[in-house]
């Protein structure tokens, strides 16, 4: 046989291949390893191509949300608030305090915000939180039975012996715990703000939570009856109520420091 005659065999054969090949069921002329199809529970398919994704021009890639600063926010907030009412609202409203989830009420204030004296107390505890007013458990009644004893009240409605009642805290912690530091810095700002507001003559800070919110000292048995000086007005450290509910014999020191009050009120 001639070459052409050759060449005309090897195609018919490798046609009958080819349809011999394609009745198995070859329907890839090209792989790179063999394949039984008749294993295959599913057809095999070819991957879907990725869809296109439209050029970053068109599409800008999402900013991370800037992380706010809880201190900065709540500074902003007090100094919006003209008055005691809206500062008020700005605390209930601030949102980055987590005892706020867990409290029944936002306590603000108690008396009256005319007085010449500004008490500043930790936190509320069970019964302020369900009542939202500071000072209105056991601790609450014996603060209310030592400033009566000089003549004070928060029910007073006269300035001169009336008494304006706060917390560093709005919110309760959960059982009573010490405030965390992140929780009063974020706080302060509104402290400030209230005492700007409320502009009483002097403040009288009760235990070591308003001291070092508002002096950044601690040690109030140290620091009690000696009067200081913060955020523009003469403060006076004294011991905690509920201090003195536990340590009944330091109710001397508390009737010492009711009277260098009283002094200086008079002066
Ligand atoms: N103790 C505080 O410091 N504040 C309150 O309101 C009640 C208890």
């Amino acid at each position: 046989m001639g070459i052409a005659s050759d060449i005309l065999a090897d195609r018919d054969a490798a046609w009958a291949a080819l349809q011999w090949l394609q009745e198995l069921g070859a329907v890839d002329p090209v792989g790179d390893a063999p394949l039984d199809r008749y294993d295959l529970a599913e057809p095999v398919r070819e991957a879907a191509p990725e869809p296109r994704r439209p050029a970053a021009a068109t599409e800008p890639a999402a900013m991370p949300a800037p992380r706010l600063d809880p201190v900065v926010v709540a500074r902003d907030a007090a100094l919006r608030a003209a008055t005691l009412e809206a500062l008020s609202e700005a605390m209930a409203a601030y949102p980055h305090c987590d005892l706020r989830k867990g409290a029944r009420n936002t306590v603000f204030a108690d008396g009256n915000p005319k007085a010449r004296v500004m008490i500043i107390g930790e936190a509320p505890g069970r019964d302020e939180d369900m009542q939202g007013l500071p000072f209105v458990g056991r601790a609450g009644q014996l603060l209310d039975r030592m400033f009566s004893a000089i003549g004070m009240g928060r029910d007073s409605p006269d300035t001169e012996s009336a008494l304006y009642i706060t917390n560093v805290l709005p919110w309760r912690p959960p059982s009573n715990r010490d405030p965390a530091p992140e929780e009063m810095a974020m706080m302060v700002p509104f402290l400030i703000r209230h005492v700007e507001l409320a502009d009483p003559e002097v403040i009288v800070v009760m235990g070591n939570t308003p001291a070092m919110a508002v002096l950044r000292q601690r040690g109030i048995t140290r620091l009690r009856g000696n009067w200081t000086q913060a955020w523009g007005k003469p403060v006076l450290p004294m011991l905690h109520p509920a201090y003195l509910l536990r340590n009944p014999y330091a109710k001397r020191d508390a009737w010492a420091d009711l009277l260098v009050l009283q002094a200086r009120l008079r002066g």
